[in-house]
Order: structure tokens, then C-alpha cells, then sequence
């Protein structure tokens, strides 16, 4: 797995990583401090061993106006393992997200990324002009077959909308075919900005249980943020919270796989994050 290093883009750093994905929007000096063993962040060949971490971010630092959203942040992603990112409103979580897909490099510290990323954000952002399939491989390198964009289609149970516009598709299968998008570019690191908040209850079940299926058969790093704490001890091995610009608490989900939000301990880990969310459970308020 090849891996980027993400820092600012600065006339004192020539080498500053490039990134497959957007704008950098970082066109100013900012001072970074990168610790990171360069070994790591090398290309690897197929002989090379697997990365220890599909995501490794320290002492990250991103601030608006002169206020740190995120301040001297550290995470670890194993690859192919699922992380869910919950927080208040307003914590940072998309600002992370978007530092790691690329999109930010207006930082300070160090972010250790896959070179294989994608995102998929809440709203599923196609283009109207161009039919699902086109929109399937917007902004692929070369001129990829469309048979790319179809396997990846049927692989979300939209291959029979491949011809359609966007505006005839419903939420859910516009969010599918935003899945679809990501999923041609083969990530090792999947991001994903809260995908199902637009979706009705039964849909958003079902979105689920695609992602969740999608995850283990391609076996990519997932960074799922989102509000829902069922949705959270559903899907991911690990819960973070974050607050106050950090990762404030994480949390292993050790249930067996598919999860039961019937089991009592599902009930248990769910009442725990929501208390350290600072949302008093049913039992607490009666
Ligand atoms: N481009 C920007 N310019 C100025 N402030 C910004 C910018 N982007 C984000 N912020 C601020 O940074 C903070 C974190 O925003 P962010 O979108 O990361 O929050 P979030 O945790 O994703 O919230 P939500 O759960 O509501 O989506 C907010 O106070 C937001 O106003
Ligand atoms: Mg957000």
C-alpha cells in the first residue's frame, strides 16, 4: 500500500506530498513538524510488507481564524479495520475528514494516508449533467471503460440505473451511486461523512448493511463519521468520540459480527458512548 504524507504545501518543502483527490486549498508557509519515520511513507512494491497503519495522523493541528478546531491530534487506523467518528456538532469531525482525503493541507503535524483514498460525503454530490455511470468515473485517471462504472454499480445493487440521470434517482439509490464512485477508485481508505443522514429509517438500514458488506469484501481501512451511536456500534471494530479538538475517548467493539442491537450488550456500549457524548441515557433520566 502506497502511503502520502499530507502536509502544508510550503516554499521551505519542496517534497510536500501530492495527493490524488481535490484542491489543497494551502498556499501559504505554515510551520509543520514531521517526526514520521519516512520508511513508512515510501511507495511499496508487491514484495514490500503491509504498512502497520492505513491512517497515522500526530500532533495535527488545524485552526480557523486563529482557533485550533483541531489541536495536536493523534490517530491510528489499522488497515482494513472500521472506525466511527462521533462528537458534537461543530467538533471537527469533517474538518479531520477532509484533512485526511486531501482536501486541507492548511495544517500543522503530521498525516499518514493511503495513496488509494475515497470519500463519499452526506449529500452525494453528482454532477446533473452527466448520466450515473459517467458520474461513476468522474475524475479517474485515463479513460477507464465503462464496464468499470457498471461492475461498481451492480456491486451497490444500482446496475440497472447505470443509464439513468442523476435527478431520477432516489436518495438512497443517489447515495449508492455516490458508494459507487468511491468504490471504482479501489481505496485502501474509505471515507465516508455522515452518508446516511439524509436517508430515511428503512433506507438508511439498508445503507448500512451495504456498507458494512462492502467493507468486508474489499477489506479497506473505513473512517465513518457520523451522529448515530447505534449506527457507530453497528458497523465499526473501534468508536472514537472526539471533543475539544482531540480524540477524546475510543472504544473496541467486541461484539460479534452481524451485530444484534437486541443484544444487551450492544444496549451496554451504546448507553456508555452516549454518557460520554453527554447524553444522559433513558435510564439515567427516569
Ligand atoms: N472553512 C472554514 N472556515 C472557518 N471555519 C470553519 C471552516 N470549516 C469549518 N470551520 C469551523 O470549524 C468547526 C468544525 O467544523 P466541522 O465542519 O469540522 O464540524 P463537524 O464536527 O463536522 O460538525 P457537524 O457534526 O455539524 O457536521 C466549526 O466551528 C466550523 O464553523
Ligand atoms: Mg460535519
Amino acid at each position: 500500500m502506497a502511503t502520502h504524507l499530507h502536509r502544508p504545501v510550503s516554499p521551505t518543502a519542496p517534497e510536500a506530498a501530492q495527493t490524488s483527490s481535490g484542491p489543497t486549498g494551502a498556499d501559504r508557509a505554515t510551520e509543520v513538524t514531521v517526526t514520521k519515520e519516512v520508511t513508512e511513507t515510501t511507495d511499496a512494491s508487491a514484495a514490500a510488507p503491509r504498512p502497520a497503519h492505513a491512517v497515522r495522523v500526530e500532533g495535527l493541528t488545524r485552526s480557523f481564524d486563529g482557533r485550533p478546531v483541531i489541536d495536536d491530534l493523534r490517530l491510528d487506523v489499522r488497515p482494513g479495520e472500521f472506525v466511527a467518528l462521533l462528537g458534537r456538532s461543530g467538533c471537527g469531525k469533517s474538518t479531520l475528514l477532509r484533512i485526511l482525503a486531501g482536501l486541507d493541507r492548511d495544517i500543522e503535524g503530521t498525516v499518514l494516508v493511503p495513496r488509494r483514498k475515497a470519500v463519499a460525503f452526506q449529500a452525494p454530490r453528482l454532477m446533473p449533467w452527466k448520466k450515473v455511470w459517467r458520474n461513476v468515473l468522474l475524475g479517474l485517471p485515463g479513460k477507464p471503460a465503462r464496464a468499470v462504472a457498471d461492475q461498481a454499480l451492480e456491486e451497490v445493487g444500482l446496475g440497472h440505473r447505470s443509464d439513468a440521470w442523476p435527478k431520477t434517482l432516489s436518495g438512497g439509490e443517489a447515495q449508492r451511486a455516490s458508494l459507487a464512485r468511491a468504490l471504482v477508485r479501489e481505496p485502501d481508505l474509505l471515507l465516508l461523512d455522515e452518508p446516511f443522514g439524509a436517508l430515511d429509517a428503512l433506507t438508511r438500514i439498508k445503507a448500512q448493511r451495504l456498507v458494512g458488506e462492502l467493507w468486508q469484501r474489499r477489506g479497506c481501512a473505513v473512517l465513518l463519521v457520523t451522529h448515530d451511536v447505534e449506527e457507530a456500534v453497528l458497523l465499526a471494530d473501534r468508536v472514537l468520540v472526539m471533543d475539544e479538538g482531540v480524540i477524546a475517548h475510543e472504544q473496541e467493539i467486541d461484539l460479534d459480527r452481524p451485530r444484534d442491537i437486541a443484544d444487551p450488550r450492544f444496549a451496554e456500549i451504546r448507553g456508555q458512548l452516549l454518557e460520554r457524548l453527554g447524553v444522559a441515557t433513558a435510564a439515567e433520566a427516569a
